[in-house]
């Protein structure tokens, strides 16, 4: 029922939106490039017999109708947007084999009872604006979205005008609409499933993450003229507090992943010394209470740096999603799917955040993870063999059909 070849294909076509010269893909949320992504998909959507809806935070839903119009879709989705320099399967994939399902559904002519729904969830890397998955977390309720729409990137255009710009603000509210499942296709984004030459990933729930800014403040000065003994350099205090907050890391067991990815240093002048930097850190564990513990911990260090390198100094957390822990019964779906299509598979906890993390909040959700190579991702070298991605599409296929109901 999974066309192999026609998933792959249109991952390749899919990926030349935004081809990067080093093989990946570069779709920032919101940019001409997302808008030429969304057009494709609508367009092949429209072309298997989908109606289309668009939210106001630019969330796409494209319909298989079920023979019950009053049935609670069962969905299935992820995302279009990339990293700047990132690869061509993450979210891109969760999406076409969301839409390989239905044309594989059309293939046959296989009617279900409760309607299919593809998303494409808007700015699921966070990259341009807050912090990641703001438009699920809007649909499950979790966030306003107002809150989502005021969000700026950096040259200060928000998220709401980008929306109009793009015309991707659509009319329709954001959630608050009744869902059966929510399941999600994804590389694993790690080296576990290939290394122990599994295909599918039965996911468990995802870690916590914790994102905070730290402003550092010094005062800019001449590179030539003021000795470094009288120097305030912020740029030189966060590069100590970036060394502390790694130090940091490697208190605790099992050890949090801290990255420092994000850095804007002003006025960002190669004979100036740097007055202001502003940078991000992204703390991530799978037990809350340690991320609140790793939280103080780093603060502090930054607390301690500042006084030593006679810089000002301002730590605030700009979000917090808690450690997710998946429907057991949509897990044991994926088990029992992979099971039924003779596909090897394993419990597996998902390093990575995703918008299935949200919709876990508000409808029963579980995701499938198929290997990618090395576990590279947010890499312009990720990769994915054709097998493996088709298989977690039947995957998909088979929960679907038992869960909208064939007729
Ligand atoms: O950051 C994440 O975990 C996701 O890939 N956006
Ligand atoms: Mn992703
Ligand atoms: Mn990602």
């Amino acid at each position: 029922m999974i066309n192999e070849e026609r998933l792959w294909n249109s991952l390749m076509t899919m990926a030349e939106i935004g081809a990067t010269a080093g093989g990946g893909v570069g779709r920032l949320a919101l940019t001409d490039l997302d808008r030429q992504a969304r057009d494709l998909f609508r367009q092949w959507c429209e072309q298997a017999g989908c109606s289309i809806r668009i939210d106001r935070l630019g969330n796409i839903f494209a319909r298989r109708a079920g023979t019950d119009p009053d049935a609670a879709p069962v969905m299935t989705g992820s995302h279009l947007d990339s990293q700047p320099l990132g690869g061509k399967f993450d979210g891109a994939y969760g999406v076409l084999a969301g839409l390989e399902v239905i044309r594989a559904l059309n293939d046959e002519d296989i009617k279900t009872h409760a309607p299919i729904d593809v998303a494409v969830w808007t700015d699921e890397e966070g990259v341009r604006f807050g912090g990641g998955c703001l438009a699920s977390a809007a649909f499950a309720g979790l966030i306003e979205s107002e809150t989502a729409l005021g969000t700026t990137d950096a040259d200060g255009l928000s998220m709401g005008d980008e929306l109009v710009r793009i015309e991707y603000a659509g009319d329709e509210p954001v959630g608050g609409i009744p869902v059966a499942a929510f399941f999600e296709a994804h590389i694993e984004q790690g080296p576990v499933l290939e290394a122990e030459g599994i295909a599918i990933g039965a996911v468990l729930g995802a870690q916590g993450q914790r994102n905070f800014e730290v402003t550092v403040t010094g005062d800019e000065g001449h590179a030539g003229t003021l000795p470094m003994n009288r120097r305030r350099d912020a740029y030189l205090g966060a590069a100590r507090m970036a060394d502390a907050l790694n130090a940091v890391a490697f208190r605790f067991d099992p050890v949090p992943v801290v990255t420092i990815g994000h850095v804007r240093v002003t006025p960002n002048s190669r004979n100036t010394i740097p007055g202001t930097v502003v940078f991000s850190i992204d703390s991530r564990h799978p037990d809350d209470g340690v991320l609140s513990q790793v939280k103080d911990a780093m603060r502090a260090e930054c607390e301690r740096v500042a006084g030593e390198s006679n810089v000002e100094m301002s730590f605030k957390q700009i979000s917090h999603s808690p450690p997710v822990v998946f429907d057991g019964g949509c897990v044991d779906a994926v088990r029992q799917a992979a099971d039924r299509l003779d596909l090897a598979s394993r419990d597996i906890h998902s390093g990575a955040g995703h918008d299935a993390c949200n919709l876990a909040r508000c409808t029963p959700t579980g995701m499938i993870f198929v290997p990618c190579r090395d576990g590279i991702s947010h890499n312009e070298k990720e990769s994915a063999t054709p097998e493996d991605l088709a298989a977690g599409a039947a995957v998909l296929l088979e929960i679907i059909l038992e869960r909208a109901g064939r007729v």
